[in-house]
């Protein structure tokens, strides 16, 4: 019998948005999941404005046209702060995105906001926008650091995390906000480490539960929620410790990755 389950398109650079993922596949289990992770062309963080907006529009159009995608979650800051509009412009489903969540972390301050993001996400209009409206009154201190997505991809790989090179990159926070947003879909995955350097006492936010939400709502016919559906997984080059990286994705759900690679 033909499967009849929504499909969700989830796109990153590279694990990420499996941050993103699981929380929604906490919230709709029973949907079909096709995620691609543009390693290609990782990392976003340090890559030129229109060379990552043609690659996110060639990829996501592509894969929506030849999987019947019906909903696309661009489960990354670095190319959410640029690409939507275009993206949203070029098709008839709709599109996600995720941004750092300063608004909520300023009415949660007492102190100030730290933003944790990649070089590029801290440089962004989009994101001074959100600083200029959203946090008038709290000082944001901001952190751009591709070290940091390296260490989240390494983690899932199996790999230990050095606490005392944590520890430099996020000195100038420490002892100076309350609150840090993990403004990349990588942080997640290394959250508990963050909050040990930054200690307990400081609030980590990121925007992965309010995407699955707004997925939830976005996807009215929910089927059956006792069925789980398919996950799928996409790369554009081979990605390094292959063996290791499907360990962590079997445990997800997934089937092994697969190569899709890039024709503009
Ligand atoms: N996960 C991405 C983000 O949310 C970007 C990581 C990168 O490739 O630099 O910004």
């Amino acid at each position: 019998m033909a499967h009849q389950q929504a499909k969700i398109l989830i796109f990153d650079s590279g694990v990420g948005g499996l941050s993103v993922y699981k929380e929604i596949v906490a919230k709709c289990p029973q949907l079909d999941y096709l995620y691609i992770f543009d390693n290609q062309a990782y990392p976003y963080g340090e890559l030129e404005h229109d060379v990552l907006v043609s690659r996110v529009e060639a990829l996501v159009t592509s894969l929506v046209a030849q999987y019947a995608i019906d909903l696309v979650v661009i489960a990354c800051n670095t190319a959410s702060t640029i690409v939507l509009p275009s993206l949203r412009a070029k098709l008839s489903i709709p599109v996600v995105g995720v941004v750092p969540a300063i608004k909520p972390a300023s009415s949660l301050a007492n102190q100030a906001v730290g933003l944790i993001a990649t070089p590029a996400t801290i440089t962004r209009p989009y994101t001074h926008d959100l600083i200029r409206n959203f946090s008038q009154r709290k000082p944001v201190e901001l952190i751009g650091s591709t070290r940091l997505v390296d260490m989240a991809e390494e983690k899932l790989r199996g790999q230990a995390i050095d606490f005392n090179e944590l520890h430099a990159i996020l000195a100038p926070l420490i002892n100076k906000v309350d609150v840090a947003v993990l403004g990349c879909t990588h942080f997640p995955l290394i959250k508990a480490e963050i909050q040990q350097v930054l200690s307990e006492k400081v609030m980590l936010i990121d925007s992965g539960e309010a995407i699955a939400r707004r997925v939830e709502t976005l996807l009215a016919t929910k089927g059956d929620e006792n069925q789980m559906g398919k996950r799928e997984i996409l790369s554009t080059a081979p990605p390094w410790e292959e063996g290791a990286l499907n360990i962590a994705l079997e445990e997800l759900g997934f089937t092994p990755v697969r190569y899709y690679p890039l024709e503009i």
